[in-house]
């Protein structure tokens, strides 16, 4: 633990406070969400960010090396001692200038964040990586997660060389193959649940709690402080300026929830000079942020969230029996763990909300993977979306976007192969058959 960080409850009317040395997840005083702050006086932050630039230097130091602990004085809230590092955030910010004709932007002004480099293949290990450090920190020796698939693929990876139990839960039938041969294959207990990821929140928050679990999903506040690097890495790959948007899925609103905070933190400590805006994604079949935010109008309202507004729609969702469907089952999610935080970022970043079909989803995914990215369904909600908002007028052709690609195309090669092969989308990319015989080969190569 560090003297600089705490954890705090993020409801005003609350606001408790607890040190870092306990995993706790939620206030235990009003059961709201915990946020990591810290006293920055005490904690020696670089005067410029370019300053971390120089230990791209000095890599063979491990935590140098690390895309995450390379900004370790941005999560002051542990010892170097208690770092796991197994090579998080090695991710590359590319501009793109094919999918940016495809979204009707000038060239040169749309970037891919292409987190599905990371160890397990997406970005949920700038998360696991800061949190198993705040793991060890407490002596956890076993620990647990609700998932749609990435955050058991990654979970699994940490606990492996944390050497510390694992237990995923996922929703029977609800998870791409990819990642469930990976929370296998790194020695996961898999418990499938006859039910939807949030079926298995609810239940891994109780497992947890009467088992003394370490839990995983981004409801833990030291997850979402390795994810804040995502945006660090952003700004970096353009030369340490802001761009004008962010884009990002949006399904449990880890990364929103992250990435606001962020900015929030980096603009106090006078590290930038603005903070760009920020369009979070859903799936249409997986809406619950866009109904709340753009049709009830829910806000952060300076803490005070109308919890009545929620509270309705939920009951309403049971009530309909209602269980979120999209093709891109990484945020098949109707109830977000990070809801309140993400109004909260919506709040500090001028965000909006959208939510995309299906359709539009796959057909995004094949116009990247065609120029040079392969990434799964969820993570082609954002050029889905960044199209939609073009179409809108409200993102401009000139201006400088960056979309947060999460997760690889191998996570689901199921959704890939149908698209192309039953001819779903504007864009399939059929196989062709031929008989086992040379000329009738050469005839079909054009
Ligand atoms: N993209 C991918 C590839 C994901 O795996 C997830 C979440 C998201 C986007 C949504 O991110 O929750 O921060 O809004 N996957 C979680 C999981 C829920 O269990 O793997 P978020």
């Amino acid at each position: 633990m560090t003297e600089a960080a705490f954890q705090k409850c993020i409801n005003p009317d609350c606001g408790a406070q607890f040190d870092c040395a306990q995993a706790i997840f939620k206030c235990p005083a009003c059961g709201e969400l915990l946020d990591i702050r810290y006293d920055w006086d005490k904690i020696e932050v670089p005067r410029k960010l370019s300053e971390f630039a120089e230990r791209w230097a000095t890599r063979d130091n491990r935590l140098d090396f690390s895309g995450v602990w390379r900004f370790r004085e941005l999560l002051n809230f542990c010892e170097d001692r208690h770092k796991v590092s197994i090579g998080e955030g090695q991710t590359i910010l590319q501009p793109n200038d094919a999918v940016a004709e495809y979204v009707d932007m000038q060239a040169g002004r749309l970037y891919l964040q292409y987190e599905g480099l990371n160890p397990s293949g997406s970005f949920k290990d700038n998360g696991m990586t800061a949190a198993f450090s705040h793991a060890k920190m407490v002596g956890a020796s076993a620990s647990a997660c609700a998932s749609t698939g990435n955050t058991s693929a990654s979970m699994a990876l940490y606990a492996h060389s944390c050497k510390v139990k694992c237990t995923v839960f996922i929703g029977s039938g609800r998870i791409a193959f990819g990642k469930l041969s990976q929370a296998m294959d790194y020695g996961a207990a898999t418990i499938q649940i006859m039910g939807d990821f949030d079926d298995c929140m609810r239940q891994v928050q109780d497992v947890c709690t009467q088992l003394g679990l370490y839990l995983l999903n981004s409801l833990n506040p030291f997850r979402l402080e390795g994810q804040k690097t995502i945006m660090y890495r952003i700004i970096e790959g353009l030369g340490w300026e802001v761009p004008d948007w962010i884009v990002v899925p949006g399904g449990n609103l880890g990364n929103s929830s992250a990435f606001g905070k962020a900015f929030l933190e980096l603009k106090e400590l006078g590290l930038i000079d603005r903070i760009p805006r920020m369009a979070i994604i859903n799936a249409t079949g997986a809406n619950t942020l866009t109904h709340l935010v753009n049709n009830k109008k829910l806000s952060w309202n300076d803490g005070k969230v109308d919890q009545q507004i929620i509270d309705d729609y939920y009951a309403d969702l049971t009530a309909r029996n209602f269980s979120p469907h999209t093709c891109a089952s990484a945020i098949e999610i109707s109830r977000p763990v990070n809801l309140k935080k993400c109004l909260r970022t919506i709040d500090i970043c001028d965000g909006v909300v959208r939510a995309v079909t299906d359709e539009e989803i796959l057909d995004a995914k094949a116009i990247i993977g065609k120029h040079g990215l392969g990434c799964e369904p969820a993570s082609a909600a954002t050029i889905a979306g960044l199209k939609n908002l073009r179409e809108e007028g409200l993102i401009g052709g000139d201006q400088r976007v960056a979309c947060v690609l999460t997760g690889h195309l191998l996570k689901d090669p199921d959704k890939t192969v149908n698209y192309h092969k039953d001819k779903q989308g504007q864009f399939s990319n059929p196989p062709v058959e031929a008989p086992n015989d040379l000329d009738e080969i050469l005839k079909l190569i054009k």
